[in-house]
């Protein structure tokens, strides 16, 4: 009893503070006296209560383990009301959900847990070496080769893999099969200059060393130099040669990866409540920050260079919209270039839409991903 009640004060928190919900769902269930299997169970619980939080905030935070496992299996349709009384998205978000989102059964995929992926980091050894062993150390748990990605390997249950000595090596990265095939729209040779201008922790930068056995010259930027410490604790393990720099050099670079700051929305399936922190306001601010970062990039560029641009969000605003804003901006001085000339059709096809790179739960469950290829032209 006391701890539902605990439970429906963390709930009107998370919502009404609209602050980080996996850190305090943590330090409660830390504080509770559970067993494994308990713990489970609440936390799997109030995961749930956060993705049906427009649910639970008009059943004013009470509601009970079965009323939301039987909301979970009851049928819904694709509509500003559900999105709204369901799922607790602003009017503003619910209506470019539905511009962005026509398929009701892609809605729902993004309600699953989404797997846990890792990728090997090809500077040290290969996923056929990881897959031996793990197969063996982690025999109850299914663990298989991602579909796309030639570098990935996807567990069926989410395990400390932090923990590995091969993690703490640098032998493999966490990384969702998404972001590993970022990689291939990149129109790179080896002796080729990139500049990652939100290269953050490092995830496509370490990527990127990988694919190309260090044969490109990689300079990392971010604002955030919290974030770009730990890159650089992360190429030193990975021997990945990833140059940070303070200040990224004008036309200068082949390529400019632009891995856009952005509502995050296609990777909801993780970080559960951007229901919730995704505000009109939180979002502007996003869209004109990523066309502060264009700027940027194409001042970067070389002429003749690419600019590569990606998101993980499925908003029309934050993809699509954001490519006709640059291409009116930019008319003459940028071209963009269909990603089929980088990425194989032959192999790829479920990955390209139209002129771009996307990728949703419905293949092989990865996170929602967005990439438009630019030319410099001047
Ligand atoms: C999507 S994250 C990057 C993730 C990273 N590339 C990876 O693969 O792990 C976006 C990054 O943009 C950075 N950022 C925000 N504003 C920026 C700016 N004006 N210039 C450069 N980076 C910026 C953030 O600090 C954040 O690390």
């Amino acid at each position: 009893m006391e701890m539902v009640e605990g439970i429906n004060s963390l709930l009107k928190r998370i919502y009404h503070e609209k602050i980080l919900a996996r850190k305090i769902i943590d330090d409660f269930i830390r504080e509770q006296n559970l067993s494994s299997k308990e713990r489970r169970k609440v936390t799997d619980f109030l995961y749930d209560c956060i993705r049906f939080i427009g649910y639970v905030k008009n059943k004013n935070f009470n509601v009970t383990f079965n009323e939301i496992s039987e909301l979970k299996t009851k049928e819904f349709t694709l509509d500003k009301n559900t999105l709204i009384n369901t799922f607790g998205f602003n009017e503003e978000i619910a209506e470019k959900i539905i511009k962005s989102i026509d398929s009701l059964d892609l809605f729902k995929l993004f309600l699953n847990r989404a797997p846990l992926t890792i990728r090997a980091n090809m500077l040290k050894t290969t996923r056929e070496k990881l897959l031996l062993e793990y197969s063996k150390k982690f025999k109850k748990y299914e663990l298989k080769f991602t579909e796309f990605s030639p570098y990935g390997l996807q567990f069926d249950n989410h395990i400390n893999v932090r923990a590995l000595d091969k993690f703490k090596k640098g032998y493999f990265e966490i990384q969702d099969e998404a972001s590993q095939l970022v990689t291939f729209i990149i129109p790179l040779k080896p002796g080729n200059n990139i500049l990652d201008i939100c290269a953050g922790a490092g995830g496509k930068s370490l990527s990127l060393a990988s694919h190309f056995y260090n044969s490109v010259y990689i300079d990392a930027y971010d604002i955030d130099k919290k974030r770009l410490a730990i890159l650089r604790q992360r190429a030193r393990v990975s021997e990945a040669k990833i140059n940070i720099v303070k200040k990224p050099k004008p036309f200068y670079y082949d390529v400019v990866l632009v891995d856009a700051p952005c509502s995050g929305l296609g990777t909801w399936r993780r970080d559960v409540d951007l229901n919730i922190r995704t505000t009109n306001s939180s979002l502007k601010k996003k869209i004109e920050l990523q066309q502060n970062i264009f700027d940027n990039a194409l001042n970067a560029a070389k002429k003749g260079g690419y600019i590569v641009y990606v998101t993980c969000s499925f908003l029309k605003d934050e993809n699509e919209m954001q490519v006709d804003y640059f291409l009116n901006k930019y008319k003459n001085k940028i071209e963009l270039i269909p990603v089929s000339e980088f990425l194989d059709p032959n192999y790829y096809s479920q990955l390209i839409d139209n002129d771009f790179f996307k990728t949703t739960p419905a293949q092989n469950s990865m996170d929602s991903f967005f990439g438009a290829i630019f030319k410099k032209l001047v």
